[in-house]
């Protein structure tokens, strides 16, 4: 097992990676509980059937409420639940949440642990690839609403992160690879390094590979490093927004597809593909480059073209209503080599055209 650190001064924490780091967690609780003070943990139902340790494990410091996972959990109605819930058993203000499960979850409880009582203690231990490399990390919690995904939410950083990659053997290969974007987003936007290692591999990362642990590290410490920097998304170039990499155009392939349609790892797969377009169309970059990157998308089993055309329109106008689109303008995050991104407007004639190139190809 290996720690990256998060280095946020006295709000600084640890991520555990690696085989143990489940026990780790256990450790960790041990430790609050022998304190006099009460643990809450949201599990994904799916987690805790498919090891089945897991809940007896959990059970002996935390009291455990069960959910099901799925985009929908991620409401008003589940956070009011859980947060009754927590009232009703006499979670106080030095009580400790903690979310055992992917992003869902992870959000979900991220957020409950921000509000309930103006915020108590929070810990995350991730299950899923996308969310030990990128949801797990950071701070960010939330819900949906009607009128959009993740529109409502706060800053909330865990006191630690475990991510124990021995859970990644039952997750489907399709969510695996789907994880695969956000490691891929992490390398080409800023570690070359992390990016040649990737592209040396022969076959596709999967959930036994020794090589597997690094990968994660490799992200999490490029992720740690950038929240560390811009924590709350506040550089007005660069910084934590450098993370959306593929995401506005992942985001606009999401919606016009119809949520579900593609995983978001997919769309963001994709995404970045575009983004790759879009830097060499503005001479940022070279066809070899976009090539690179395509290659070890697809070595991953991602997508880099759509199954069914989408409308450039359409997709245009989900984008415009992105909310990382502020004032109006969107801004971009552009490829400036491997391992060096940007952030930057562009010209929204130049961003058709290469829209107008991804849904032909
Ligand atoms: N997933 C992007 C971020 O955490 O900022």
């Amino acid at each position: 097992m290996i720690e990256q650190k998060v280095e946020l001064g006295s709000r600084s924490y640890g991520i555990h990676i690696g085989e143990g780091a489940f026990e780790e967690s256990l450790k960790t609780f041990g430790r609050i509980a022998a304190g006099g003070r009460k643990i809450f943990c949201v599990a994904d139902n799916a987690v805790l059937k498919a090891h089945p340790h897991t809940e007896a494990a959990l059970k002996k410091t935390a009291c455990l409420i069960p959910i099901f996972g799925g985009e929908r959990t991620k409401c008003f109605e589940k956070l009011a639940e859980i947060c009754s819930l927590l009232a009703r058993a006499g979670a106080d203000r030095k009580s400790v949440l903690a979310a055992f499960g992917g992003g869902v979850v992870g959000d979900l409880s991220g957020f409950a642990a921000a509000v309930y009582m103006r915020g108590i203690e929070f810990y995350q231990i991730p299950t899923t690839l996308l969310a030990m490399v990128d949801s797990s990390v950071g701070g960010k919690t939330g819900i949906n609403i009607a009128e959009g995904k993740n529109l409502v939410g706060a800053f909330h950083q865990p006191s630690g992160v475990f991510a124990d990659t021995s859970f990644l053997s039952t997750l489907p290969q399709r969510e695996f690879a789907a994880g695969m974007a956000e490691v891929i987003k992490c390398a080409v936007l800023g570690d070359a390094k992390m990016f040649d290692f990737l592209e040396s591999l022969e076959a596709p990362l999967s959930p036994r590979d020794a090589n597997l642990s690094e990968a994660v590290r490799l992200s999490c410490k490029l992720k740690a490093e950038v929240v560390a920097a811009d924590e709350r998304e506040t550089s007005s170039s660069g910084g934590r927004a450098l993370l959306n990499l593929g995401h506005t155009f992942g985001h606009a392939v999401e919606n016009c597809a119809g949520y579900g349609n593609y995983l978001h790892g997919e769309a963001v797969a994709m995404g970045m593909v575009v983004a790759a377009m879009l830097s060499q169309k503005l001479g940022l970059i070279s066809s070899e480059d976009v090539q690179r990157i395509e290659s070890v998308i697809q070595k991953n089993r991602l997508p880099v073209r759509l199954r069914e055309p989408l409308d450039v329109d359409a997709m245009v106008s989900a984008m415009s209503h992105d909310k990382k689109s502020a004032c109006g303008k969107l801004k971009f995050v552009l490829i400036n080599s491997i391992g060096k991104t940007s952030t930057d407007f562009a010209d929204m004639r130049v961003v058709r055209e290469v829209l107008e190139e991804f849904v032909r190809r």
